[in-house]
């Protein structure tokens, strides 16, 4: 299986209840490595165009103003078909229908505050890496 990279985001609602290290602590047990990461604070701009596939969906400005409630962390995360296994590690959006021992199920609060985001394919996550990071903050 080949290396890839996928990006991840912990939520505001995780960064409030000081869990960014549980959450990554997660990520690295199950076989991936942070290669880039660093804390910031959405602006609106950043959020509604990090989010534009989601503009028509009725909880689009929810969703936006949740990203922007607190700091999160955006991660750039390295390993075995990275997509797959950050979604696995991730489980599913809605905490209600997660596995036991996933970030969502072990910590999010809510379909919306579901405390980590990650990248649904090989393409999006190149889009989304390259949103919010320069190649030169990508330090392996
Ligand atoms: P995420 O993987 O960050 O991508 C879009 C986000 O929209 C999703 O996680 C959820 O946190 C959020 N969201 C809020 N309400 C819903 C909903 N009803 N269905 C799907 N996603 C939702």
């Amino acid at each position: 299986m080949a290396v890839t990279r996928t990006f991840s985001i912990i939520k505001p609602d995780a960064t409030r209840r000081n869990l960014t290290g549980a959450v990554t602590s997660k990520l690295e047990e199950g076989g991936l490595r942070v290669i880039a990461s660093k804390r910031i604070r959405m602006s609106k701009e950043q959020a509604e165009g990090f989010y534009g596939v989601h503009r028509e969906r009725p909880f689009f400005s929810d969703l936006v103003a949740f990203m922007m409630s607190g700091p999160v962390v955006v991660q750039v995360l390295e390993g075995e078909d990275a997509v797959k296994r950050n979604r696995d590690i991730m489980g599913a959006t809605n905490p209600a229908d997660a596995a036991e021992g996933t970030i969502r199920k072990s910590f999010a609060e809510s379909i919306e505050a579901n405390s980590a985001h990650g990248s649904d394919s090989d393409e999006n996550a190149k889009i989304e890496i390259d949103f919010f990071f320069a190649a030169d903050e990508i330090v392996g």
